[in-house]
């Protein structure tokens, strides 16, 4: 059974996402309605260069995962990714969570091919890795590669049995003849592509739905792959217009997240239309 199937299995508990504008005025009447209006950071904590995440799981003992962040890199014009994002431990404590509360999905992870899309730091990355993926492969553009190699890399001395590759893909060569067939984050069938916190201006949309839909169509045969997509709700523009170029390529679902703590944050399950 693949994650589209278990996913399948549980369609009651999505809500289904046909229309941007409809999208944004659902979510963000929920986000200036939050209680939590108090002044946040997007980073979970830029100033130190090695943090200790406890993602807890429920039903389950907690992961631990030591990170090495560069904030350096974020000086730079348009990166981003040498930081760790709030986001990043929302998505994480999602998939502990739903790890425990679902065996169909333990067994799911066991079998399959996960390719995240901007890792930044590999937060999510490593906590499938942990939750017991059988392959993860980590990608994100040549700047990040030297931090988000040192932390794949501690990651394997662990003992899980997966398998953990840090690999270079850069959206703006999706689509690119030729260029992913034979690379490593092409060289098995995906089940699942997973993009964190990776829309945070109008300009990178359309190429982060195009990576998505280039590396989604690397689907085995008669096995469709799942895109989890993770937003931090910023911009209502922006976002709305992230959902309309999702919806021309994908169907697309809400997950549903807890109101009480994750106002500000948005989770999609989306897989390529017909
Ligand atoms: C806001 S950060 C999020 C990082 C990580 N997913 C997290 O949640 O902590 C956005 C990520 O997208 C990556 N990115 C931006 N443009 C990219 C591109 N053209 N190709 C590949 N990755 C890109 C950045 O390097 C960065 O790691």
């Amino acid at each position: 059974m693949s994650f589209y199937d278990t996913i399948l299995g549980n369609l009651s508990s999505y809500i289904a996402v046909t229309d941007a504008e409809e999208e944004v005025c659902d979510l963000y009447s929920v986000y200036y309605s939050s209680s939590s209006t108090q002044p946040r950071s997007d980073l979970v904590d830029p100033s130190k260069p090695e943090l200790e995440i406890e993602i807890p799981g429920s039903g389950r003992r907690s992961i631990t995962l030591t990170i090495t962040q560069n904030p350096h890199i974020n000086n730079e014009l348009g990166q981003t990714g040498g930081v760790l994002w709030n986001s990043s431990i929302v998505l994480s404590t999602y998939f502990a969570r739903h790890h425990s509360n679902n065996p169909g999905w333990e067994a799911n992870l066991k079998e399959a091919n996960i390719v995240e899309l901007g890792s930044g730091c590999g937060l999510v990355g490593l906590t499938l890795h942990r939750l017991g993926a059988r392959r993860v492969v980590l990608t994100d553009q040549w700047r990040m590669m030297k931090v988000l190699g040192k932390n794949v890399d501690r990651a394997k001395t662990g003992r899980n049995g997966g398998v953990l590759v840090a690999a270079e893909y850069d959206w703006s060569t999706a689509g690119e003849k030729g260029l992913l067939r034979g690379s490593v984050v092409a060289a098995e069938p995906v089940d699942m592509v997973v993009v964190c916190d990776c829309v945070y201006h109008e300009e990178v949309v359309p190429l982060v739905v195009r990576a998505l839909a280039e590396v989604c169509a690397c689907q085995g045969t008669g096995r469709r792959a799942v895109g989890i997509v993770a937003q931090e709700l910023r911009s209502d523009l922006v976002h709305q217009a992230f959902v309309e170029a999702l919806l021309q390529r994908f169907t697309v679902y809400r997950m549903p997240v807890d109101p009480a703590t994750d106002a500000f944050y948005v989770l999609y399950v989306v897989w390529l239309k017909d």
